[in-house]
């Protein structure tokens, strides 16, 4: 059975992990260049069909929305989710500008506690999705819900589509995805009756009957296998963008293709500057290696857009949440989130910078790396950082100046990296700024997701461009971890399927009710263990105990290297 595309490996990036820090970028930026030109035979987001949809798509929007009782709910889970309350925010607060209506609406699986931390079982929920959406259309007369899952694999997402099926006459259902429908997941889901797959071919039919829209543009493979928060992440966004901006704005002055290829202009712009993110990348190698953390500071969406960054390091990296964290300036103050104020919960939702300076500052070592993002924050806070021991960087874009500079002031690594769209000056005044205010954030994006993969990848948490340390906490991350196991030996599925239980019951020998457990009792287990996938692998190639495994790994945790020893010393 061929693998979906979004878990397959990038023929681009498989030597990713030994490559130097400017040269991961480069790396990136060529995966990332399929959004724009398509991977084999497809065309990527500049598809003419994908266009049409996109158009006709805003057109069916704004009018839903134009009468009283329309709404639009996006919704997803992890990254999806999280794009998602971006895209609600970001336009609520035009159309509230404007002095219109805020019709936008998200739903995150497991609620706002995931906006910035990971709760990847709520995503195997279908039933817990079709009741949120339920709660939050109960006053509507008629919604668009565009539900995202980039694999087309959340059953979270299958529950909300299959709901808005039944229900035509209210629902137009928007499915966003990044595979062929026929590559959708066809695992049974725990509890429910429907496979991913089969919702998605309903879906197919009630498109033809002109009552749903499937946008799924194939943009190849992620540089890191299955790291939906990168191309995939930027790909949303960008396609939640432009179909908001035409739905609410009738006067843009810009046709979809152009507005696309701005995107991909200041996507060039920000990889032009290798050499210089690769210095940020070995600034944010050289604190984790050496057990320090790095702080994204930032104002408004360059704010989120880095705390949005940190949240996958947990379940991508095996990374604990001190490892990478992002600050707001004005904590949930600053959000319009559904659920208010989190921030009584416990240090993961303290969020903002006053929560950094007070917590985090007094503490701050060498060993800690600060990034600044964007001009206002750095006019805010880097005369109180200049003095202190901690690592320090600054990032921000201009759209006046013709070349990018960075210097090694005293400040550290100081990064201003020049944008350029042709076309900006001819979108109308009624939304310039906003545009330019997305393409910065999505260009903010491309250098986060730069940082925290590199400096994943120095911490040797990448094997050939595998994320080896996944955390074991959902359906798909099971599957995509016994998938791991078996890529990095000559086991079968089942014999690697085994491996991973014994890593994860931390046994070696397995018990009937353990083998036979459904995969939610594996999960759970998995939960609170650390290096599960590691120790998987090493006990399927090496055939070895899981108390040697961990030795092993306690005295070497990058897994090629251990790896490269065993093979010298066979
Ligand atoms: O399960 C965790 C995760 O893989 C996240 O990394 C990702 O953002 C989320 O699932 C959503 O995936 P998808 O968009 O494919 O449903």
């Amino acid at each position: 059975m061929e693998q979906p595309i979004t878990e397959q490996s990038n023929p681009l990036s498989s030597n990713i992990d030994v490559a130097s820090s400017e040269e991961i970028v480069q790396i990136l930026y060529a995966c990332d260049l399929e959004i724009f030109h398509g991977w084999k035979n497809s065309q990527g987001i500049k598809d003419k069909g994908l266009i049409d949809k996109i158009e006709n798509l805003a057109k069916k929007i704004s009018n839903v929305i134009e009468k009283p009782g329309g709404g639009i709910v996006i919704s997803g889970c992890g990254t999806s989710g999280r794009i998602a309350f971006l895209t609600a925010r970001t336009f609520n607060c035009y159309l509230k500008s404007k002095g219109k209506e805020e019709c936008f609406q998200y739903i995150i699986a497991g609620d706002d506690k995931a906006l910035f931390t990971s709760i990847e079982l709520a995503e195997d929920d279908p039933v817990v999705g079709a009741e949120k959406l339920n709660q939050v259309c109960k006053e509507k007369a008629s919604v668009v819900y565009i539900g995202v899952t980039c694999g087309l694999s959340a059953p979270f997402v299958a529950g909300q589509l299959d709901l808005c099926l039944s229900q035509p006459e209210k629902y137009t259902p928007v499915l966003i995805g990044f595979n062929p429908v026929e590559l959708a997941r066809n695992l049974d889901i725990e509890k429910w009756d429907k496979t991913f797959l089969q919702v998605a071919q309903n879906l197919e039919i009630a498109e033809k009957q002109q009552k749903a829209f499937i946008l799924n543009p194939v943009i190849g493979p992620e540089p890191i296998t299955g790291s939906s928060r990168m191309k995939s992440g930027t790909t949303t966004r960008i396609l939640l963008e432009v179909l908001s901006l035409f739905a609410i704005q009738k006067d843009i002055k810009l046709s979809i293709e152009e507005l696309m290829s701005m995107y991909e202009s200041v996507c060039n712009c920000v990889y032009k500057q290798s050499h210089h993110l690769g210095s940020l990348i070995d600034l944010a190698g050289a604190s984790l290696n050496s057990g320090g953390n790095i702080y994204y500071l930032g104002c408004e969406g360059f704010g989120l857009m880095a705390m949005i960054d940190a949240s996958e390091c947990p379940p991508t990296y095996g990374a604990s949440f001190h490892d990478i964290r992002g600050f707001v300036t004005g904590g949930f103050s600053a959000l319009n989130n559904n659920d208010g104020d989190l921030s009584n919960l416990g240090s993961q939702y303290q969020i903002s910078v006053e929560d950094f300076e007070r917590e985090i500052l007094p503490a701050i070592t060498s060993d800690d790396l600060v990034v600044l993002l964007g001009e206002d924050i750095f006019q805010r806070s880097s005369k109180s950082l200049l003095d202190l021991p901690c690592k320090k960087a600054y990032v921000t874009f201009q759209w006046d100046q013709t070349s990018t500079s960075s210097t090694c002031v005293e400040f550290g690594l100081a990064l201003s990296i020049a944008l350029n769209a042709p076309l900006v000056d001819r979108i109308s005044p009624d939304c310039k700024f906003l545009v330019m205010q997305l393409l910065e954030e999505v260009s903010l994006k491309w250098v986060v997701n730069s940082l925290s993969t590199g400096a994943h990848i120095l911490k040797g948490k990448v094997c050939q461009n595998m994320m080896i340390d996944v955390k074991v906490s959902n359906s798909k991350l099971f599957h995509r971890a016994v998938g791991i196991v078996q890529n990095y030996s000559s086991l079968s599925h089942e014999e690697s399927c085994h491996c991973l239980l014994k890593s994860i019951y931390d046994t070696d020998i397995l018990t009937e009710e353990q083998t036979s457990a459904p995969v939610v009792s594996h999960i759970n287990a998995a939960s609170q263990k650390l290096m599960v996938v590691p120790v998987a692998i090493l006990i399927a190639k090496l055939s070895c105990s899981i108390k040697s495994a961990k030795e092993m790994i306690s005295c070497q945790p990058v897994l090629r290297k251990v790896l490269i020893q065993k093979d010298c010393s066979a």
